[in-house]
Parts: structure tokens; C-alpha cells; sequence
């Protein structure tokens, strides 16, 4: 018997990790669900940071950001952005002449995605510290809003969705994953504000525009 395994063997081991993984980093999600409260604890920022790390050596998540209409010279939010790990694509899709705000309530994201501005030297991003329901850009900002993985985390959807309505351009959209909780859900807390019309949408997220 040999002693390494073959590339097929390998691949399925990949691909044992990955689906383990993304079992954990579910679980993960229910638990935070259950807290119902927008700023997680430190510990779970810095598990759930880990286990995104994890994860995104075996497979790079950052490819969904081709499906949200974004173009060379848009002002786009990250709304939540965690860890930071779609920044580096986000940059490259609005180029020099366009900017990205990296946005969350924790300062720990915050932290997290300046190391990550810095490491790859992206000029066209600044981050944004999220008080509660209030993020500090002015009206009618952005181009585009995505906020990935993080609805099911908002306690109160309608002031969370009243903001993004705020700092949306007329003729921008936003982009909601529904993150871990069914699509009924979001889309009944989308529907209740009045403020947004649900132009499309796939397994994953919703495009929305605003009304
Ligand atoms: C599960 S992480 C997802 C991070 C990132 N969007 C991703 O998909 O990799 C959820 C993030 O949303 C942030 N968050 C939760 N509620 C928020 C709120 N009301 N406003 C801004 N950020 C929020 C959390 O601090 C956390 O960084």
C-alpha cells in the first residue's frame, strides 16, 4: 500500500473538509441566530473569523460579487463585512476611479478589514464603523449595497433596511442574502418596510430596488 494518497483521493479529502466545514460554520450560524443580537460577542467574531479563514483556503468565496451588477467607478457598500474577505475583489471590480466602504457594527471587523486593506494595499476602500442602525455616509451614497451572511443577525429589519434606503442612489440596489433563515422570512421583512421592490432573485439572495 502506498503511503500518499492520489489526486483522487486528495480531491475527495478536499472535499470532505469543505463540506465539514460548512456543516460547522452552520451550526455556527444557528447559535448566532439563537443570540439575537446584532454585535456578537468577541470569542464568537474571532471563532467564526477562524473558521472563515478555514474555509476560504479550500474554496474562495469572493467570485459571488460577479452576480451584483457592480461596475468600474461605483461607491459600494460591504454592509457587515466581517472579516473583510470579499474587499479584495470588491476593489478590483470598481477600480481606481471607484470606492468601496467596508462597513460593520464590530469593532473587531473593522480591525480586521484595515489589516486586510493594508496587507493587499487596496487605496479605494475606507472602513466605516456602524453605530446600531446608524452608518455614518452621507445620502444617497452608494451604487450598490451588499450585506452577505448577516440579515438573519438584525434584530430590527425594518430601521436596518430604512438606513440602507437612506444611503442607497435612486437608481442603485442592494443585495440581501438571507443568510440563516428562510426565504419567507426575508422576504416578509423586506416587503413590511415598503421601501424596497424585489426585482430579482436567486437561491442565495434577493436584488432589491429602492421605491
Ligand atoms: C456572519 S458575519 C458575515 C461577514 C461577511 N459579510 C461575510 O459574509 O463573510 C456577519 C457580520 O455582520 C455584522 N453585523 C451584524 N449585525 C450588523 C448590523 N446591524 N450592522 C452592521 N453589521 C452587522 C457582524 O458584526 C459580522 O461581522
Amino acid at each position: 500500500m502506498g503511503a500518499l494518497a492520489t489526486p483522487y483521493e486528495w480531491l475527495l479529502i478536499v472535499y470532505e473538509i469543505n463540506t465539514l466545514l460548512k456543516k460547522s460554520s452552520e451550526a455556527w450560524g444557528a447559535q448566532m441566530l439563537k443570540m439575537k443580537n446584532d454585535r456578537m460577542p468577541d470569542i464568537a467574531f474571532r471563532i467564526m473569523s477562524f473558521m472563515f479563514k478555514i474555509r476560504d483556503f479550500f474554496s474562495s468565496v469572493d467570485k459571488i460579487l460577479y452576480e451584483f451588477d457592480i461596475h468600474k467607478g461605483d461607491t459600494i457598500i460591504d454592509y457587515g463585512c466581517g472579516p473583510g474577505r470579499y474587499l479584495k475583489m470588491a476593489s478590483s471590480l470598481v477600480g481606481e476611479k471607484g470606492r468601496v466602504y467596508a462597513a460593520d457594527i464590530h469593532e473587531l471587523a473593522i480591525n480586521a478589514s484595515m489589516e486586510r486593506i493594508k496587507k493587499y494595499n487596496l487605496k479605494n476602500i475606507s472602513t466605516v464603523q456602524i453605530d446600531k442602525y446608524s452608518c455614518p455616509v452621507e445620502d444617497n451614497t452608494a451604487d450598490v449595497i451588499y450585506a452577505l451572511d448577516m440579515f438573519h443577525m438584525v434584530s430590527e429589519p425594518e430601521n436596518f433596511l430604512a438606513e440602507l434606503h437612506r444611503i442607497i442612489k435612486k437608481d442603485g440596489h442592494i443585495i440581501i442574502e438571507d443568510g440563516h433563515q428562510s426565504r419567507k422570512k426575508t422576504r416578509s421583512n423586506i416587503d413590511r418596510t415598503g421601501l424596497w421592490s424585489v426585482v430579482d432573485e436567486n437561491k442565495r439572495h434577493l436584488k432589491c430596488n429602492p421605491i
